[in-house]
């Protein structure tokens, strides 16, 4: 076997994109679209080495995407084309290296089975160029295959090289390919820039290694879909959706049931058990991982989440770089953030805020509350409208809550702050100091009750506010003979 170097292209800009994001690093599915292409790679290769990514606009942010796949980078700068980025990598490619497989880096949709064929293709053929095709419904856009009536590869011609009878040629070129070095590096020299973007199109290449006598094929892809290439906004969204489906149809294959999945935007990584429902317009992702018999509730955002099974999420929650045990039940509309700890059977209501803190097992937030920086006992409840006062201007500090503690309604924990175990706070306090184990804490004022108080302002309001109109009647009899119309307020107010 000879060895294979992958070359990736992802140093244009994209201009079609109307951004000044380089292309490769827009987003599909839940990746850039060139890590899409990586992970593809990452698939065939023997060792993640034997990748070179060609980077030029907004390089340092490619390279650092680049970077953790372990592959190289080769810098294009200025970017004069395909042909061109494939000739500064062959520059910078070991000596071993004697066949290469091409590919661009804003084609997400391939898949690693699709290169390991085109490679073993390429192989078996004894091929100096090997093209993946693939037949479009629309192959407006893509460089056309060329052949001779004898079926073998003559050229590419490009979209804007196209004469206007042979628009309907329905074979593209996907961009993919496998060369043999030698011949390859042999032809790069001769390309021209005689073409609407005096650019070196690598397509010329082809027409170059055939007429050269080389064997030129094409092998055809047999899902189209993969062969997608993002050019603009549409595009972009084109391949999201198709991505999103993808994993939509992988989650549904292993048992899960998702409502209306077209809504969906699921993340690559992210994994599902079987039983569990997810609800229309559910986002999750990064690496949140959802056990079985769960049900995620409509519109719920989930990022970096970690739910064991039988977890409920009510509608309309936010859960990120959360851990969430069996049987809890949350929402709707709760937000749990930043490390926040959901043991085993809790329940946290609506309008619940839970922020790096460890809610115990059984303990109960159901309404208004925000626990920032603080443990729950098992068994606890905490009351509706309870605050954790965590942060004092300069520091973040813990509240720490025993097991089985009872917090009224309307608390403000002012930490630091210790409430022991089987503590019972009455509603509407601002806790201070701590509360020993077992004890009543109550820290508000103490309430009056003053009979007949409410009744008598009331009477003194409603006196005062006749006295104030009684003058405004005079006015209006006044004016009477004016010419002006004046509004009629005053009888009706007065009912
Ligand atoms: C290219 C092919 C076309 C094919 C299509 C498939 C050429 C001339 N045309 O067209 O036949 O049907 O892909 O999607 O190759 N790039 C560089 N350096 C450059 C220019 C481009 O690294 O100087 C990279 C881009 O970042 C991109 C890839 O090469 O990832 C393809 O470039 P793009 O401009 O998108 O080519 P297409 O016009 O789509
Ligand atoms: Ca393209």
């Amino acid at each position: 076997m000879p060895a294979v170097a992958v070359v990736v292209l992802a140093a244009g800009k994209g201009t079609r994109m109307k951004s000044e994001r380089a292309k490769v690093l827009h987003e599909a599915g839940g990746l850039p679209l060139l890590a899409h292409v990586l992970r593809a790679v990452e698939a065939v290769v023997s060792r993640r080495d034997s990748v070179w990514v060609v980077v030029g606009h907004q390089a340092e942010v490619v390279r650092e995407l680049v970077k953790p796949f372990g592959a190289h980078d080769v810098l294009q700068r200025p970017q004069l084309g395909t042909g061109h980025a494939v000739a500064q990598a062959l520059a910078t490619l070991p000596r071993s290296v004697s066949r290469l497989m091409v590919l661009p880096g804003d084609a997400p949709l391939i898949a690693s089975g699709t290169l390991a064929a085109l490679l073993a293709h390429h192989s078996a053929t004894a091929s100096t160029a090997t093209i993946l095709s693939a037949r479009l419904e629309n192959p407006h856009g893509y460089g056309r295959i060329l052949r001779r009536s004898t079926g073998e590869v003559e050229s590419i011609i490009e979209q804007s090289a196209l004469p206007a009878e042979r628009r309907g040629m329905r074979e593209v070129n996907s961009g993919m390919y496998c060369f043999e070095r030698a011949p390859l590096a042999g032809v790069l020299g001769q390309l021209g820039r005689d073409n609407v973007h005096r650019e070196y199109y690598l397509t010329d290449a082809i027409g170059l290694l055939q007429r050269g006598g080389g064997r030129v094929s094409a092998f055809v892809a047999e899902d189209p879909e993969e062969i997608l290439g993002v050019n603009s906004r549409a595009e972009l969204a084109h391949a999201d959706a198709l991505l999103r489906r993808r994993k939509a149809e992988a989650l549904m294959a292993c048992g899960v049931t998702l409502y209306q999945p077209e809504t969906l935007a699921i993340d690559p990584d992210v994994t599902v058990g079987p039983e569990t429902i997810v609800e229309r317009g559910v986002e999750l992702r990064g690496a949140t991982r959802i056990g079985a018999g769960c049900r995620i509730g409509a519109f719920s955002i989930l990022r970096n989440a970690v739910l064991a099974d039988n977890v409920t999420i009510r509608p309309h929650c936010v859960v990120l770089d959360t851990r969430i045990g069996s049987g809890v039940n949350v929402g709707p509309f709760a937000h749990l953030r930043d490390g926040a700890d959901i043991r085993a059977n809790a329940r946290i209501g609506n309008y619940v805020e839970v922020k790096k803190s460890v809610v115990g097992e059984g303990a109960k937030a159901q309404h208004l509350t925000y626990l920032g920086d603080a443990t729950v006992g098992r068994g606890s409840n905490i009351g509706a409208g309870t605050i954790t006062c965590n942060y004092d201007g300069v520091n973040k500090n813990p509240t720490a809550i025993g097991d089985n503690v009872f917090v009224g309604s309307g608390t403000e924990l002012v930490a630091p702050v210790r409430v022991g175990r089987g503590a019972y706070i009455a509603a509407g306090s601002t806790v201070t100091e701590d509360v020993p184990a077992d004890a009543l804490a109550i820290a508000r004022g103490r309430q009056v009750n003053k009979p007949g108080w409410a009744r008598t302002r009331r009477q003194k309001l409603v006196a005062a506010k006749a006295r104030k109109e009684e003058p405004a009647v005079g006015v209006r009899l006044a004016n009477n003979s004016g010419t002006k119309k004046r509004k009629e307020p005053t009888r009706k107010r007065r009912r």
